[in-house]
């Protein structure tokens, strides 16, 4: 779709979709993420100011930019249904469809990720940056293990998709992200972090000389990691 109409939002339709939903992300701003009643969710987006990039192009409408390219490159992710304005306010909201599955990090939570299934991310994180998707937001609370097995994105307002392989400083920089998730490194152990970066290897389609490069810029050391507590 080239460009997608956003329809207004009134106060008392927000209302009516508040109604008896469950808040699934909240911050200082108020509630951010919506489980409905009829199983959709509404994510908010409130611009930080009035000259900021997003209320020109807003972050909402990137996001469902953003789920329609990866639905073209067969990577799945949410189904959009509608893009929203709320009216007299700069603040813009997304209604979709939720994939099937668990967070990365709630599977950490439940000691339920396997070394398969570290194979089958590292080679899910290669086929993204070999597609030349760089998903800024990268983290385990950002991608789901489907009920299908698969592996889905969600929170996918920050991305750029590229008609070529990431490079690898991006790949370097995309991993440094993930790494900033001190707790979720410290969980996962370092064999599960070897059978990720192994597959990703195995699987990015780079030469020997670019895969030391990589390796040797994305160590994870925890000791050097700053405390999270
Ligand atoms: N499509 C979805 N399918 C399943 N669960 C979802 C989906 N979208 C959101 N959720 C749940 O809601 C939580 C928060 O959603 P999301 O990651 O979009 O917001 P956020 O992390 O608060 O956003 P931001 O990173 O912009 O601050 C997720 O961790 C997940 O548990
Ligand atoms: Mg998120």
């Amino acid at each position: 779709m080239l460009f997608r109409p956003s329809h207004p939002l009134t106060q008392l339709q927000y209302a009516t979709m508040q109604d008896g939903a469950v808040v699934l992300e909240q911050d200082e701003r108020g509630p951010k993420v919506y489980l409905l009643t009829n199983k959709t969710i509404l994510k908010i987006f409130r611009p930080r100011s009035f000259w900021s990039r997003d209320t020109l192009y807003s972050n909402a409408r990137s996001f469902c930019r953003n789920a329609e390219r990866l639905d073209i490159l067969g990577i799945p992710t949410v189904k959009i249904l509608k893009l929203y304005r709320f009216e007299g306010s700069m603040d813009t909201a997304v209604l979709y469809q939720p994939l099937k599955g668990t967070t990365l990090r709630d599977l950490l939570k439940q000691s339920a990720i396997t070394p398969e299934i570290c194979n089958q991310l590292g080679a899910f994180v290669a086929q993204l940056h070999q597609l030349g998707i760089y998903f800024r937001s990268l983290h385990f609370g950002n991608v789901l293990l489907m009920h299908n097995e698969q592996f889905g994105l969600i929170d996918i307002a920050d991305m750029n998709i590229y008609g070529w392989p990431l490079s690898i400083s991006t790949r370097i920089r995309n991993f440094k992200r993930i790494q900033k998730y001190h707790e979720d490194m410290l969980k996962l152990g370092q064999d599960n972090r070897s059978a990720i970066m192994d597959a990703y290897i195995q699987h990015a389609g780079l030469s020997q000389s670019q895969s030391d490069r990589l390796l040797s810029k994305i160590r994870y050391q925890p000791h050097l990691q700053p405390d999270e507590s």
